[in-house]
């Protein structure tokens, strides 16, 4: 069945200039865009996107990266969409990422590392629910 994830080019890789490069990956693995937008989180808008990592050590550090500039985040569909992306982006860890994923390309570490993608067909849902409206999804 055709179906979705949900994906955040993170504010290193726009730092970096990578915008282009990465969205040129997705397409080409045939993720199909199906709603997009440029934007900022608000310290609120990552503590609430992050809740589930509140007591994690490194909350304070994500919830800093995650604001300190724009980031472009993403409803994208395919077939098998969560997990086939997170193959696409590699391992959390781009020490850890295979070769030729986009956090081995373009991440720089495990905390500033380069995108976003949904664990779960649930989480997907709730995650691209936070950042689009009805109207804003084609
Ligand atoms: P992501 O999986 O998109 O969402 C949770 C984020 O927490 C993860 O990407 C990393 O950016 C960050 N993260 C996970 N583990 C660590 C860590 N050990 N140190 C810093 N940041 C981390």
């Amino acid at each position: 069945a055709t179906n979705r994830t949900f994906t955040m080019i993170k504010p290193d890789a726009v730092e970096n200039g990578h915008i282009g490069a990465i969205l040129e990956k997705i397409t080409a693995a045939g993720f199909k865009i199906v709603a997009m937008k440029y934007t900022q989180l608000s310290k609120r808008d990552a503590e609430a996107f992050y809740a589930i990592h509140k007591e994690r050590p490194f909350f304070g550090e994500l919830v800093e990266f995650m604001t300190r500039g724009p980031i472009v985040a993403a409803i994208l569909e395919k077939d098998n969409a969560v997990e086939d992306f997170r193959t696409l982006i590699g391992a959390t860890n781009p020490d850890e990422a295979a070769e030729g994923t986009i956090r081995k390309l373009y991440a720089a570490s495990i905390g500033e590392n380069a995108v976003h993608g949904s664990d779960s067909d649930e989480n997907a849902a709730i995650e691209g629910a936070f950042h689009f409206s009805g109207r804003e999804v084609f």
